[in-house]
């Protein structure tokens, strides 16, 4: 694992920004997975900073996020989908066919899941973008999942329902097996309250308990961190 501390979250989400960009550049048609969260606003404001000075394009780029609120959609202030239309893709020159979403409208979340792994497995993303939670949870694979989980449905954990605004109480994520799988991890944690999840994802012991410590056992893992996220390091 590497980890590069930096002053602050917007230091940090920068840094990230400039490394996705380099990966970007070096081959255009990346296959990108994207994260939601607060943490993230700071990252997709450099992105489309340096969109807009012509430094990146993302016309062949192919993004995969993470996870959608169950019963969410588009429209939906509070979706995942809308969060990500608002801060980047109506921002950038992604292309619309490019973009790949979990459904939370649909009525058949099995077959959306099934669907979403068949596309997965046929796009291994170059570069995984996560955020954590304060439980360790990435995407929304809470502690207890199996690290061998799938896109799947899935109760949110009280602290979770708790930091996220609008959260609904299930949520459809890919699986620990579809985060690892990408070829490159990017995690982004700033402030005081992710140290311990920080912490236990570094020295911790891998278990299932804090779905992020299996990132241990990638081989290309760059953490990037605010002093306060590192604080318990
Ligand atoms: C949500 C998202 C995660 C994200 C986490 C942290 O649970 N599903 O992908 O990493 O929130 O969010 P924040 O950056 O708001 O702390």
């Amino acid at each position: 694992m590497k980890i590069i501390i930096l002053k602050n979250g917007k230091e940090a989400c920068e840094k990230a920004a400039l490394l996705t960009i380099k990966e970007i550049k070096k081959k255009p048609n990346l296959v990108l997975g994207l994260a939601t969260g607060k943490t993230m606003i700071s990252f997709y404001n450099s992105l489309v900073k340096h969109f807009n000075k012509k430094e990146v394009s993302f016309f062949k780029v192919k993004s995969f996020n993470l996870d959608e609120y169950d019963g969410l959609g588009k429209d939906d202030k509070n979706s995942f989908r809308h969060y990500m239309d608002k801060k980047l893709f109506e921002k950038i020159d992604i292309r619309e066919e490019n973009i790949f979403f979990l459904d939370g409208k649909s009525k058949n979340v099995n077959k959306t899941c099934k669907e979403y792994d068949k596309l997965l497995n046929k796009n291994r993303r170059d570069l995984q973008i996560l955020g954590i939670g304060r439980n360790g949870h990435i995407g929304f694979n809470e502690p207890g999942s199996n690290f061998k989980s799938k896109t799947r449905k899935i109760r949110l954990g009280r602290s979770t329902l708790k930091d996220n605004r609008g959260a609904k109480k299930f949520a459809l994520t890919m699986g620990i097996k579809d985060i690892i799988d990408a070829k490159k991890i990017i995690l982004i944690a700033t402030g005081r309250g992710k140290a311990d999840a920080i912490m236990n994802t570094v020295k911790g012991k891998i278990n299932e308990n804090v779905p992020s410590s299996i990132l241990q056992k990638h081989k290309n893992v760059i953490l990037i961190l605010d002093k306060s996220a590192a604080s318990k390091l």
